[in-house]
């Protein structure tokens, strides 16, 4: 595997297996990687010739006061699982690469972009726009994979590339989890022993809430006895627990259309987020 920190580096590797009539996938990290990010890159290899990783931490994603710092940073760890797991080739630009001076571009997803997540993160789906659309169009992949464990970020990101006509196939990537049901993050690792012993009721609430939906109850009322019971589990605080519709993230309407249960929950510093399919 080479790792590359330039545009044009890139697309000269890009541009040699296009030239042979290869197909490319692109797998875009932060790094901190895990069997999560390992999944998106295995289902990168079983559907195309070559995948590319791509590894920055984007500033523009991060709200002031939030892990920007401290996030986890391991380039060798993280690159020698990649190519471990068959990525052809690392992206790894500094943030001057990526951002030169002058810089002034921002991409809004307007509506999905300030729901959920959005709400509590004002900044978060433009910064990640922002860094996806520049990643598309430097690696001009056939296809990008992502983790379904970032529901509203898979969303965002394909209304983004349909509204700009980017040719490019998104692919959501099912959660990979603990035994225990913990979706895996690279924020797990903030996690104390004590709070990862509550984290995995996160999901287990979420099963219930999805459990009884499908069953007939009102997804407001169960929204909120969601919200008692995380934070009966330990929880310090919730953010949301809503029951979306599965494309829109809009209300759920019951019966019409996939849905799914999405939340974001505060234990000690770590904000974990899951959701589970309807
Ligand atoms: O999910 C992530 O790790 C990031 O949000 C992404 C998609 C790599 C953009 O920085």
């Amino acid at each position: 595997m080479d790792i590359v920190r330039t545009v044009a580096d890139l697309r000269t590797r890009v541009r040699a297996w296009r030239g042979a009539g290869e197909t490319v996938g692109l797998v875009p990290t932060m790094g901190g990687i895990h069997d999560g990010h390992l999944a998106l890159v295995r289902a990168a290899c079983d559907r195309l010739d070559h995948t590319v990783a791509t590894l920055f931490v984007n500033p523009k994603q991060f709200g002031p006061g939030e892990d920007f710092g401290s996030y986890p940073r391991d380039e060798e760890g993280d690159s020698g699982r990649l190519e471990a797991e068959g990525v052809d080739l690392l992206f790894a630009p500094p943030e001057s690469v990526m951002y030169p001076e002058g810089y002034s571009t921002r991409v809004e997803v307007a509506g999905l972009g300030s729901i959920l997540e959005g709400a509590f993160r004002p900044d978060f789906f433009s910064g990640v726009a922002t860094v996806v659309a520049k990643l598309l169009l430097q690696v001009l992949p056939d296809a990008a994979l992502f983790g379904e464990k970032d529901f509203q970020q898979l969303r965002v990101v394909q209304r983004m590339v349909l509204d700009l006509d980017v040719p490019v196939e998104i692919v959501g990537v099912p959660t990979v989890r603990e035994p225990d049901g913990l979706a895996l993050s690279s924020r797990n690792l903030y996690l104390s022993v004590a709070e990862r012993e509550i984290a995995p009721a996160l999901f287990a609430t979420l099963s219930a809430v999805a459990e009884a939906v499908r069953a007939g109850a009102e997804p407001e009322e169960r929204e909120r006895w969601a919200e008692s019971a995380l934070l009966s589990a330990g929880f310090e605080g919730v953010d949301y627990v809503a029951v979306r519709d599965g494309v829109t993230l809009g209300p759920y309407a019951t019966g019409q259309g996939p849905g799914r249960v999405l939340a974001a929950a505060r234990l000690g510093k770590t904000r974990l987020i899951d959701n589970v399919a309807l």
